[in-house]
């Protein structure tokens, strides 16, 4: 099955994909992720990136398009996917529909002050990407990873105004996307207010 993951920043995408991928055997690919690793090995994809990432803006489509098309290229990724983040822009969904043909779009449907709480408690692996948060789900000590021992982080993007601009840059160019996909009746809705293991049940209710 090939999934694109679509909401908000903070709505809990790599939190329920983290799950997705033990229930549905697909790998995760996250543009997010692809660039947050990009940086900390100062690749020049990460040194390229890294401004536009921590103010909140996003990655020109050029680039960030050719980083999908390869990724959905290699093997791992021709039975099926779980797309996070990626398109985020009417541009980008047209032109993954050049190189890839996907079975649906998940909408996490999540009001902004639900956002701002998750963005604001956030916490990350630098390790393994494990997504902490400093009430839902705390780490057993504040900086260390209770799954693989790594530091445990504030993504620089996670900064007040990091996050005003990141939901900016959603409102206009991301939230587009909701009803071009629900022309081609793609869409399914996810209520993704709930803890995470009832927004894992409302996902697999979804799917069926
Ligand atoms: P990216 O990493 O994709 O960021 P995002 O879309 O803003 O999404 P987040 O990672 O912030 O949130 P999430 O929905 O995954 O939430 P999470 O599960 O962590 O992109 C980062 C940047 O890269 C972009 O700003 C842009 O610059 C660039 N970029 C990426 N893709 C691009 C593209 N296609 N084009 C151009 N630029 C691109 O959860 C958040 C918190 O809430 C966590 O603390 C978690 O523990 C907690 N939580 C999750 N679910 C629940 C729950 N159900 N109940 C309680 N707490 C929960
Ligand atoms: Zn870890």
């Amino acid at each position: 099955m090939k999934l694109i993951f679509l909401g908000p920043p903070g709505a809990g995408k790599g939190t329920l994909a983290a799950k997705a991928v033990d229930i549905l055997k697909l790998p995760h690919i996250s543009t997010g992720a692809i660039f947050r690793s990009a940086i900390a090995a100062q690749s020049p994809l990460g040194l390229k990136v890294k401004a536009i990432i921590d103010a909140g803006k996003l990655v020109d489509d050029g680039t960030t398009i050719e980083l999908v098309k390869e990724r959905l290229a290699q093997a791992d990724a021709q039975k099926g996917y779980i797309l996070d983040g990626f398109p985020r822009t009417i541009p980008q969904a047209e032109a993954l529909a050049e190189f890839s043909k996907v079975d649906k779009v998940v909408n996490f449907d999540i009001p902004d002050t639900s956002v701002l709480e998750r963005l604001g408690g956030r916490r990350v692996c630098r390790k393994c990407g494990h997504n902490f948060h400093i009430i839902f789900d705390k780490p057993k000590k504040e900086t260390v990873c209770d799954h693989c021992g790594g530091e445990v982080y504030t993504r620089d993007d996670d900064k007040p105004e990091a996050v005003q601009k990141r939901l900016e840059v959603y409102r206009a160019q991301t939230a587009p996307l909701i009803d071009f996909y629900r022309k081609k009746g793609l869409l399914v809705d996810v209520d993704a207010r709930p803890a995470v293991d009832q927004v894992v049940e409302n996902f697999k209710h979804a799917l069926a």
